[in-house]
């Protein structure tokens, strides 16, 4: 169940000089910085009342947000809903043959997360997370 717009997802070239506008000139705090190998980003979340922009950086051209950067240039690149339970959503999902990008949740910056098919959602990439704090593991 879908508590509240989590994060918005920024693909950037340069998350250095992302930063110059989002942390100096906006003023947001940066909460969290990270390498996401698997996801091949260097990735940074402001904080911004209780939801979050996420910056991303590629780390290789190959990956898919370097793919994306290619294609359509520094934009908007995802939008992340929270929810408690990740994994019985995604599960709810699959029974209702929604597409997916992800089969099962994995470690992302925003917590326990998983993405759906673009063509779910009218051509914007859904993620879902469930933050580690309030993250439980299927039993
Ligand atoms: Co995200």
């Amino acid at each position: 169940m879908i508590e509240k717009i989590h994060h918005i997802g920024i693909a950037v070239h340069s998350l250095d000089e992302a930063l110059k506008f989002y942390r100096d000139t906006f003023g947001l705090h940066v909460h969290a910085q990270d390498t996401v190998q698997d996801q091949g980003v260097k990735a940074a979340l402001l904080t911004i009342g209780s939801s979050e922009i996420e910056l991303l950086e590629p780390l290789s051209p190959e990956s898919a947000v370097g793919r994306f950067l290619a294609r359509k240039g520094e934009g908007l690149h995802h939008i992340c809903f929270q929810t408690p339970d990740v994994d019985g959503d995604l599960q709810a999902l699959k029974e209702k043959s929604v597409e997916l990008v992800d089969q099962q949740p994995r470690r992302g910056i925003a917590g326990m997360i998983c993405f759906l098919h673009p063509k779910a959602s009218r051509g914007v990439l859904v993620e879902l997370a469930t933050p580690m704090e309030m993250y439980k593991a299927p039993e």
